[in-house]
């Protein structure tokens, strides 16, 4: 009994000091392990009176519960000291600071295209159109035919398309094929704009690249006329210029479209009275369009009798090199950092 009186003490002595979850360990086995003083006891106990075996064994038991519990509390504490220890000293900064900033040519930001393209989407949003997306790698049907152009069609030739081996799936040559697959999948009224990568086997020089951006717009529903088309076209265009512009429409062929436009804007360098950036017209070519024909609409599961609509197809690449004064398209693929870094959008 006196052994196990002085215990307790002894072990909430050597307690007190501990902060090492080995060195908590280690005192918890020289206490109430099987070589401790408590086992001592215990096997002592066999000699013992019945009586003395009952008030004994009780109070060790007692005891090594008080020590347990003892126990398992410091562990918690030392646990949790570790995890904040290692909390500390692992911190990672997740915040862009202005050392990233500093770096310069390695600084993050958006690509001018992409800055463009949100910069659009956010324009059609407000004015309630959805945003949609299509596969970089289509078929003939969804580039072509669904679009009224057959096979032997000679706007194919206008289109120099990267074809696949099986001859049937391509590169997309224009973001028209997401007027197909929007249309399939719902019912007029709708309106969408559809933005992304094309691909066109061209020769590259300072205005042409293999790949480009463009954003595709439909909107179909009752009585669609020209003056909504041109009312959209002039309001996204005031916004991206962030100036009320002056539109023209010249007739333009694209078999989707009937009747088909060609949407210039009033130079905005020179005002209309011509200087080089226009050719001296006076007038910059700036996005085709039209009237939805009718056989689009029927490949769409449209009514053509019942609804009409525009679409019009926005080169983005064009944009870009205007708004930031870029003079070859192929800064714009050319992963140059130093190009790159100059568009630091945060
Ligand atoms: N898809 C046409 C092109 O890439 C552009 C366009 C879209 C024209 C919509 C009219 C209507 O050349």
């Amino acid at each position: 009994m006196q052994v196990l009186e002085s215990l307790l003490n002894d072990f909430t002595k050597e307690l007190g000091p501990i902060n090492k979850i080995a060195d908590l360990l280690n005192l918890k086995a020289k206490y109430i392990g099987k070589q401790g003083p408590l086992a001592d006891v215990m096997k002592n106990l066999k000699d013992a009176t019945p009586e003395e075996k009952r008030t004994i064994g009780a109070k060790a038991n007692e005891l090594k519960q008080s020590i347990e519990a003892l126990f398992s509390k410091k562990m918690q504490e030392l646990e949790l000291a570790d995890i904040n220890a290692s909390l500390e000293k692992d911190k990672v900064d997740i915040s862009l600071t202005d050392s990233v900033m500093e770096k310069g040519l390695q600084a993050a930001g958006y690509h001018p295209v992409t800055i463009i393209q949100q910069e659009i989407e956010d324009i059609f949003i407000s004015m309630g159109f959805e945003v949609l997306d299509g596969p970089h790698i289509e078929d003939d049907y969804h580039n072509f035919e669904a679009l009224n152009i057959p096979a032997t069609h000679p706007a194919r030739d206008m289109q120099d398309t990267f074809w696949f081996a099986d001859k049937k799936h391509l590169l997309r040559t224009h973001t028209s094929t997401i007027q197909v697959r929007g249309m399939k999948e719902r019912k007029p009224p709708f309106r969408f704009v559809g933005p992304g990568k094309v691909f066109r086997c061209e020769r590259t020089d300072a205005s042409h690249e293999m790949v480009f951006h463009q954003l595709e717009g439909m909107m179909v529903g009752e009585n669609v006329s020209v003056g909504n088309l041109i009312y959209f076209m002039k309001t996204l265009l005031t916004e991206i210029f962030k100036k009320e512009v002056e539109v023209r429409l010249r007739p333009g062929f694209f078999p989707f479209v009937e009747p088909g436009f060609e949407l210039d804007i009033k130079c905005l360098i020179c005002g209309g009275k011509g200087c080089s950036v226009c050719k001296q017209v006076g007038w910059v070519e700036l996005l085709p369009c039209g009237m939805v024909h009718p056989n689009v609409l029927k490949a769409g599961g449209i009514d053509p009798e019942k609804y009409n609509g525009f679409a019009f197809g926005l080169g983005l690449d064009r944009l870009v090199m205007m708004r930031y004064g870029i003079d070859d398209i192929r800064h714009l693929h050319g992963a140059d950092l130093r190009f790159n870094s100059q568009f630091k959008s945060f």
